[in-house]
């Protein structure tokens, strides 16, 4: 196993793992094990590696068995839902401090493949990802849909989050989770 910046090659295979994982393809049942909503291109994938060198991936025999992403509020932007957490962003505190697009970025989503899930790889990808990020920026947010607990419980108790508050977008709640990144 292998936790490292991606690189083109690994593209495939990661949109292959966020394809399993996206909502649209997550039985309603299955969704409190975990499920992304960020739709990606390969393209966008790439410009978030030269822009931002914003991929996390870990590789085992080849195959990408999880990923992070990671970039700056400029890069997220063309997102509907990210260009609405920049209006509000500073409604929102960590440690007293008010987020701003300068003082912190945007990761998320993070996916680990089902075989590979509560075996400690969330916080070696987890942790590699905020260390990639630490000298840029001084705080992470990242929101998570209220219908999601797994993931909220594995960036709490593993990853140190905290709740930074909560907001609503196109009929979903979500939390705005947020730490500081050193
Ligand atoms: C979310 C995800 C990254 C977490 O990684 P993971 O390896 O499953 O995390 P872990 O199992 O180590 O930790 C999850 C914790 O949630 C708990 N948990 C599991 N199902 C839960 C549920 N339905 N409700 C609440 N907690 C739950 C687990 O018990 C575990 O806590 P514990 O180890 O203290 O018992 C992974 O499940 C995943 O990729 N899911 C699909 C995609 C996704 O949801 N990505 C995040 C989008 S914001």
């Amino acid at each position: 196993m292998e936790i490292r910046f991606a690189t083109p090659s690994d593209l495939d295979s990661l949109l292959d793992l966020l394809r399993a994982n996206h909502a649209d393809n997550v039985p309603d049942e299955e969704k409190k094990f975990g499920f992304v909503t960020t739709q990606i291109t390969k393209e966008q994938l790439i410009d978030l590696i030269e822009q931002e060198n914003g991929v996390t991936v870990a590789v085992d025999g080849g195959r990408v068995v999880s990923f992070a992403l990671a970039g700056a509020w400029e890069y997220w932007k063309p997102w509907p839902l990210f260009s609405y957490m920049i209006e509000i962003l500073e409604t929102f505190q960590h440690d007293g401090v008010t987020m701003t697009t300068e003082n912190c970025y945007q990761y998320g989503p993070i996916c680990i493949d089902k075989d590979y899930r509560s075996t400690g790889l969330f916080e070696k990808v987890f942790d590699f990802s905020l260390a990639s990020m630490a000298d840029r920026f001084p705080y992470m947010v990242t929101f998570i849909n209220q219908i999601n607990p797994r993931s909220y419980a594995a960036h709490v108790r593993k990853g140190g989050m905290v709740e930074a508050g909560k907001f609503d977008w196109n009929n979903n709640h979500y939390w705005m989770m947020s730490i500081r990144t050193k």
